[in-house]
């Protein structure tokens, strides 16, 4: 018997195992109900007192080394399993994943980009300047006299004496020409901030897009044909008007309305029942103005617009509440796609 443990012993050492189809095998083959292990154990009962102690103790070893190399060996092999799926999941790029959802550009900045597309067409140059402005930028250099009402409590918040938030992107045209000489050609474009009434038309924070160009023989015509370019492009073909108006920092004013009709209830709401929607606001830089900025009337001229962006979203996304576009309903921001 000790002859048959000893070669069991050299065979459980040096049995293949080289798949999970092995191992089961290996466990079946010694310890299993039909096992040589297994069958030795019954034997036992033949063997003198002593023997049984001493021979079953080493048969007791025998299986103990079968458990062994089968534990092992089934470890091993379900670490690798654990490693193998893990690896997947990092490396498998097409796996589905819900973490991030991809949001959407807001309507007004995507309006905002198409109108600085539309005018970079045209060699105007974006620029940017800030939302907190001293009186001299906003008002002064832009030839408001003191007593105009914009300059009222009612209309402007101000921060300090003479520091207020800027209540119209003009101010970066004087920015822009303290620190740039003639031939000028650019579009500011940002937030501007008014004491008004919230209503479905107007709102305390609204964009605008700014338009300046300053050269030698600048006309009202010229203006007149950069509008029609704006409007064409923009609304496929719509009537507009030049309106004589006034702003202090332009001589002669004008604003432009665009006609729309009264055909729908959109169109009812934002044109106040009029079928016109004014858009901008616009004119011959004054003289005076290019003198605050040491830019010779004599020689140059220029004209200048100014457009809310939120009263031409309204049109062109057919929403009829200005309220919606700073609330940020995520909802409401989904629906908008642009690779603007
Ligand atoms: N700054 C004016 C406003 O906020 C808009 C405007 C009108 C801008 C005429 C201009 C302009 O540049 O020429 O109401």
């Amino acid at each position: 018997m000790i002859k048959i443990i000893k070669k069991l012993e050299e065979e459980i050492k040096l049995f293949k195992i080289n798949n999970i189809e092995d191992l089961e095998v290996f466990k079946k083959y010694f310890v299993g109900k039909q096992g040589l292990i297994t069958k030795l154990f019954k034997n036992i009962k033949y063997l003198s007192e002593q023997d049984k102690k001493n021979i079953g103790l080493s048969i007791n070893n025998l299986k103990i080394n079968v458990l062994t190399k089968y534990n092992f060996f089934k470890q091993k092999w379900h670490k690798l399993e654990e490693k193998i799926t893990t690896n997947k999941s990092l490396k498998d790029l097409t796996i589905y994943s819900n973490l991030f959802e991809i949001g959407s550009r807001h309507p007004i900045s995507i309006l905002k980009n198409k109108i600085i597309n539309i005018f970079s067409k045209k060699g105007f140059t974006s620029i940017e300047g800030p939302e907190i402005e001293d009186d001299w930028h906003n008002f002064t250099a832009l030839n408001f006299p003191y007593d105009h009402p914009a300059r009222d409590m009612q209309d402007t918040f101000f921060i300090k004496k003479k520091m207020l938030l800027r209540t119209h992107t003009s101010s970066v045209q004087i920015r822009y020409m303290e620190n740039n000489k003639p031939p000028i050609q650019i579009l500011s474009t940002g937030k501007v901030y008014r004491k008004e009434v919230i209503s479905i038309r107007s709102h305390c924070i609204f964009n605008q897009v700014e338009g300046l160009y300053v050269n030698t023989n600048v006309s009202f015509i010229d203006l007149k044909k950069i509008i029609e370019y704006f409007i064409n492009t923009l609304f496929n073909d719509i009537p507009f008007r030049l309106r004589p108006s006034y702003f202090p920092f332009t001589e002669p004013s004008a604003e432009v309305d665009i006609y729309l009709g009264l055909n729908n209830k959109v169109n009812k709401i934002i044109t106040n029942n009029t079928g016109w929607l004014e858009i901008m606001g616009c004119g011959m830089v004054d003289p005076y103005v290019l003198k605050n900025v040491n830019i010779d009337p004599e020689i140059y001229s220029g004209f200048a617009f100014g457009i809310g962006i939120e009263r031409i979203a309204l049109l062109y996304f057919n929403i009829n509440d200005i309220r919606i576009f700073f609330q940020n309903d995520i909802r409401f921001l989904k629906q908008f796609k642009s690779s603007f």
